[in-house]
């Protein structure tokens, strides 16, 4: 079985943290999570990071640091969140149905009512200290 790889971006701008809420499939509709997807075949991490925040948002962005946090939800999945900010651009939510900028209290808020997706949960901490220091 060959294992996926999603990138998913921090998009931080102003002190404040890009989210998108997804619209498919219906068990995740309505919840939160850093925009992103699958890494193709060729790419590098920020090549397909790049390439899908254009295709989601877009914008151009510049890529950074990843976070610390890989997260595996099972076997032959992979996630890692990767820092970036806009280049040039104003997001949209293309794919998505909505997006929010959010500060540190936004988004303790939202992972306590249950609205952010199960996978990107792990980053949260992460993200919250990043926030206080923005
Ligand atoms: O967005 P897309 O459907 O291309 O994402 C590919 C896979 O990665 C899906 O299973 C999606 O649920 C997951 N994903 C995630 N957290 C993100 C972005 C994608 O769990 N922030």
């Amino acid at each position: 079985m060959s294992s996926v790889l999603v990138v998913a971006g921090a998009v931080f701008a102003n002190g404040k943290l890009l989210i998108a809420q997804r619209a498919y499939p219906p068990e995740l509709a309505g919840l939160w999570e850093l925009p992103g997807g699958k890494v193709e075949s060729g790419e590098t991490h920020s090549d397909a990071l790049v390439r899908e925040l254009c295709e989601e948002l877009n914008v151009d962005v510049s890529v950074g640091e990843p976070l610390s946090e890989v997260v595996r939800p099972r076997e032959g999945l992979e996630l890692v969140a990767i820092r970036a900010r806009i280049v040039s651009g104003e997001p949209r939510p293309v794919e998505h149905r909505a997006l929010r900028w959010v500060d540190a209290d936004d988004l303790i808020a939202l992972d306590d009512a249950g609205s952010v997706v199960p996978n990107d949960r792990a980053w949260i901490p992460e993200l919250v200290a990043d926030l206080r220091v923005e």
